[in-house]
């Protein structure tokens, strides 16, 4: 059986920039499965279907050419042949990603992606529902989160140092909104897997959570 670490947690606790760090210095490939659903709501946006459409999306999903390639050690989304990665990190992308993942014929399509692309290599994935629904017995299983707070002003901060305008409050609001939803949904929901380990970033910097991962990795592999 191969080697997987499974990452869950809501958005902004910092899951991608560690799992990214972590594949680095443990060699595995990084799974971004946020991204997957990102590239789904970029098809649904540009078919103007509406959020709460169950059956369009459903519909819709089978038109959704979704593969992952690792280009230079980076994984590349392509949607229908074209690389969408320049354009996955909008609040609208995200929020479309956010919308249309409680549709089950959309995670039943992409937890199969997800799950073949661990089966052949050792991955370090990360989204909302690896440890519970899509590697049931990953290696290890880490449950990474951080207060309201704090991911709110991380968030701000990135958006900020891009020369972007934003108000705190708002981020905070839309944080709580998408964890909200995220946690609530009927399929697959967000928690945290009973066999997963939780680490709290609040108070820690990124080398820290990345060591305190690695050491709990020792005799794992
Ligand atoms: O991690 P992210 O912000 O890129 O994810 C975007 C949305 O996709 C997130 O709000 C919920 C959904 N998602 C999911 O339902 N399951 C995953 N494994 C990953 C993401």
């Amino acid at each position: 059986m191969s080697f997987s670490i499974a990452i869950d947690g809501p958005a902004g606790a910092g899951k991608s920039t560690i799992a990214k760090r972590i594949a680095k210095k443990m060699n595995l490939i990084y799974v971004d499965t946020g991204a997957m659903y990102r590239a789904m709501g970029i098809h649904l946006i540009r078919c103007g279907i509406g959020p709460q459409d169950e059956a369009a999306i459903s519909r819709e999903c089978a038109n959704a050419d979704i593969t992952i390639k690792y280009e230079n050690g980076e994984q590349v989304v392509y949607l229908n042949g074209e690389n969408v990665n320049p354009i996955l990190r909008t609040e609208e992308v995200g929020s479309m990603a956010s919308a249309c993942s409680v549709f089950k014929d959309v995670r039943a399509k992409l937890v199969q992606l997800q799950q073949k692309l661990a089966s052949e290599v050792d991955v370090i994935m990360d989204g909302r529902d690896i440890g519970t629904v899509v590697l049931p017995n990953a290696s290890l299983k880490v449950y990474l989160t951080a207060s309201v707070d704090v991911r709110a002003k991380r968030r701000y901060d990135e958006l900020i140092a891009k020369g972007e305008e934003w108000d705190l409050d708002k981020i905070k609001a839309e944080i709580a909104e998408r964890d909200h939803r995220d946690m609530t949904r009927e399929n697959s929901p967000l928690r945290q897997a009973e066999d997963a380990i939780l680490v709290d970033s609040s108070d820690m910097t990124i080398d820290e959570v990345v060591d305190a991962i690695i050491k709990l990795c020792e005799g794992k592999r």
